[in-house]
């Protein structure tokens, strides 16, 4: 019989081939031994609970989408705050991991995992609104998370107005990245691992401009923490590899941002 590693192993395999995300398939095996990315999905979590400290108790997000959910670290974290949180990936590789993570004792019950590139807000992947018209609507959620995700977004204004889509009236997006502070972000990522990097960070001006363009309400695009990383000194220091080996790089601070916007109408 093969091994839940071999399985594991041919799903990402084979959806690096099918829907050309082929980066995050051929990481999904590795992406949880990175204390990099804990890290990251912890401060992000930290910064959404803080904005969700400042709203009423009925304002409070039951229904939670995250986009790019990886293998649903902060998922994890958001599921304890929610009723149900729907995990959706482009990559069948990472959604793999997720699934064989939430199958461990323990582990939340109220997520569900989806493997698509999410482009439409009625995309028949996603859950129904209502259990008895399988085929019908498709959910709304009051709040959307995404995390260091829209950096690898070729189009930011087509998913900006996915997600308002998938919003229910009163409902809110906390999308967090890191931000484009300058030529230096370039360095955030080491040169192995440019593919599929679409732009150095979110520039935040730009960023609120372009939310308040595709409708959302109550913009607020600032940063809300900065984290150390260890960056190449020069491009191409870590190899093909992209990983830094010991004395290798040296340790500089990221400003992320909480990227904040509401629906407030239902068209
Ligand atoms: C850098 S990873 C971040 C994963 C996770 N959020 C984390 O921080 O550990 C970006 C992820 O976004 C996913 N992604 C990018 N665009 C997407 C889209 N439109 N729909 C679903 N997933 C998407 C990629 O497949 C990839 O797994």
């Amino acid at each position: 019989m093969a091994s839940a590693a071999s399985n594991l192993r041919a799903a990402a395999d084979a959806s690096s081939k099918g829907n050309g995300n082929a980066r995050f398939n051929g990481e999904a095996l590795s992406w949880d031994s990175r204390p990099f990315v804990h890290e990251a999905s912890q401060a992000a979590a930290t910064a959404i609970f803080k904005r969700l400290e400042t709203l009423p108790d009925s304002d409070q997000p039951k229904q939670v989408l995250e986009i790019g959910c990886g293998t649903g670290i902060l998922s994890f974290h958001i599921a304890s705050h929610a009723e149900r949180v729907v995990a959706v990936d482009a990559a069948e590789g990472m959604i793999t991991v997720l699934k064989q993570k939430l199958q461990k004792p323990g582990a939340p019950r109220n997520i569900l995992p989806v493997a698509v590139l999410l482009e439409d807000p009625e995309d028949g992947a996603l859950p129904p609104a209502h259990d008895d018209e399988p085929e019908g609507q498709r959910q709304k959620f009051d709040l959307i998370t995404s995390h260091l995700v829209l950096h690898h977004i070729p189009d930011l204004r087509a998913v900006l107005k996915t997600m308002l889509g998938c919003l229910t009236t009163g409902g809110r997006v906390m999308l967090t990245d890191f931000e484009d502070f300058g030529p230096e972000a370039k360095r955030f990522h080491p040169t192995a691992k440019m593919a599929g990097v679409e732009r150095h960070g979110i520039d935040a001006r730009e960023m609120a401009e372009m939310m308040r363009g595709v409708g959302f309400a109550g913009v607020d695009v600032r940063a809300a923490w900065t984290m150390s990383k260890r960056v190449e000194r020069y491009e191409g220091e870590f190899g093909d590899g992209g990983s830094a080996e010991a004395g290798m790089g040296e340790v500089m601070d990221f400003p992320f941002v909480l990227c904040y916007g509401e629906r407030r109408t239902s068209k």
